[in-house]
């Protein structure tokens, strides 16, 4: 089969690979149908995750057609068409019963740093990943999802990934009726964190980014109020004016650890890598919050550490929380937002790229070109 071959930092391309095998009776084979890149995979791509081996097959957000099961796997049937959750988890564990399906204890050897993840280093459990033609996809009973009839493809591939992603921020977020919430980052994530927002009561919603069509999009998008912050002398200074000097409520990483806009934390966090990326999204968000206020951080940061003013933490009671998105326990009620109207994930998609062009789709989302806000990977049976 063709599968997306890592070759270390910018270099990804398609080889023949061998055909993944059912390992145990609760696998599936799942032949993929739609494959996202997203903006976690350009920490793999840029080398930021430990243990990212050459060889690897990227990929957690993808759809397909249900090839074969093992005999353990009674939900899910050969020809079923269904989005897969990116998270990997076991269905069983003390922190799967409590739906912190990010954070299952079982699918990962190194369950103590972050559950399992499709394509996502041996960090999170050395799974290959679904930018390919066909996909093992363990616990083939928890996370895999029958497509709704009459859904459109690309939204169900969004439903895997980005809207729970982006709802969650939001939900972390605890916001309340007539919240002022500042949500940095204009990809994807923050994008649909942003029209999350207004789902929760917020009052007022800004997005901060410094690429000028994706602050266009959103504004539209997610009707909210954008700012580029290169033509911003201080983006926190900002935020205090223009929040009657408090704070905002609510603020929403979205950025994570390719973060841009300080160049003492791109010199620690990016090029001498004495932490694990950049933090600077998440400084200006400690930094601009009001007293009391909450922090949500789905940007995604190495598990060594970064440099965050913890200090301001403490003395402004400040609540940080953060995680990967439980997907599984978020679709039903997302699958209805998206039925129903209320969120169009497909909208955000920009590109629509064959598998065999894989690199050319890494190099025009990682370098944000040709106004590219998400790609999505068309894989044809061969
Ligand atoms: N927690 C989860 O479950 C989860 C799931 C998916 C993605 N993520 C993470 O969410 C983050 C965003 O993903 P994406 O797909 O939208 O990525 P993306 O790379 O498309 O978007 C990131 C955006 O942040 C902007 N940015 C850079 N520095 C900034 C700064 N200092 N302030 C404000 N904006 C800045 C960039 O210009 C870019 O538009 C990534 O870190 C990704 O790993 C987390
Ligand atoms: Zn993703
Ligand atoms: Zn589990």
């Amino acid at each position: 089969m063709l599968a997306m071959n890592y070759r270390g930092p910018q270099r990804v391309r398609v080889d023949k690979k061998p055909m993944p095998e059912i390992l145990h009776p609760e696998d599936a084979i799942v032949r993929v149908t739609r494959s996202c890149i997203c903006g976690s995979d350009l920490h793999l791509y840029n080398g930021n995750v430990p243990d990212t081996r050459v060889g690897m097959t990227f990929g957690h957000e993808f759809t397909g057609v249900v090839e074969e099961v093992g005999d353990d796997v009674h939900k899910i049937k050969v020809g079923d068409n269904v989005l897969v959750p990116f998270n990997i988890a076991c269905g069983k564990c003390a922190f799967c019963k409590q739906e912190l399906y990010g954070n299952c204890h079982e699918a990962n050897p190194q369950a103590t740093a972050v559950g399992g993840i499709f394509g996502y280093s041996h960090t999170a459990g050395g799974y290959d990943g679904g930018q390919a033609q066909y996909v093992r996809v363990p616990y083939a009973d928890v996370g895999p999802t029958v497509i709704p009839e009459g859904m459109d493809p690309d939204d169900a591939v969004m439903l895997t990934d980005v809207v729970p992603t982006g709802y969650q921020a939001a939900e972390m977020g605890g916001i309340q009726k007539g919240d002022t919430v500042v949500v940095f980052g204009a990809g994807p994530i923050g994008i649909m964190a942003a029209r999350c927002a207004w789902l929760f009561g917020a009052g007022r919603v800004i997005v901060i980014d410094h690429i000028e069509y994706r602050l266009e999009f959103v504004k539209n998008y997610a009707n909210c109020e954008v700012y580029n912050f290169r033509s911003l002398e201080d983006p926190v200074l900002f935020i205090k004016k223009t929040t009657d000097s408090l704070g905002a409520d609510v603020c929403i990483d979205a950025v994570g650890a390719e973060a841009a806009g300080s160049t003492m934390q791109t010199i620690t966090g990016r090029k001498l890598l004495l932490q694990a990326g950049s933090a600077t999204a998440l400084n200006w968000a400690i930094n601009s919050v009001k007293k009391g206020g909450i922090v949500s951080v789905v940007g995604v940061y190495g598990p060594t550490g970064n440099l965050i003013p913890i200090g301001n933490v403490v003395n402004k009671g400040i609540t940080i929380r953060g995680n990967q998105a439980s997907v599984k326990r978020l679709l039903p009620r997302l699958i209805d937002h998206v039925q129903n109207g209320i969120i169009d994930p497909k909208a955000l998609i920009t590109h629509h790229v064959p598998l065999e062009e894989i690199s050319d789709a890494y190099r025009i989302f990682a370098d944000k070109l040709d106004n590219c806000i998400k790609p999505v990977l068309v894989v044809s049976e061969r």
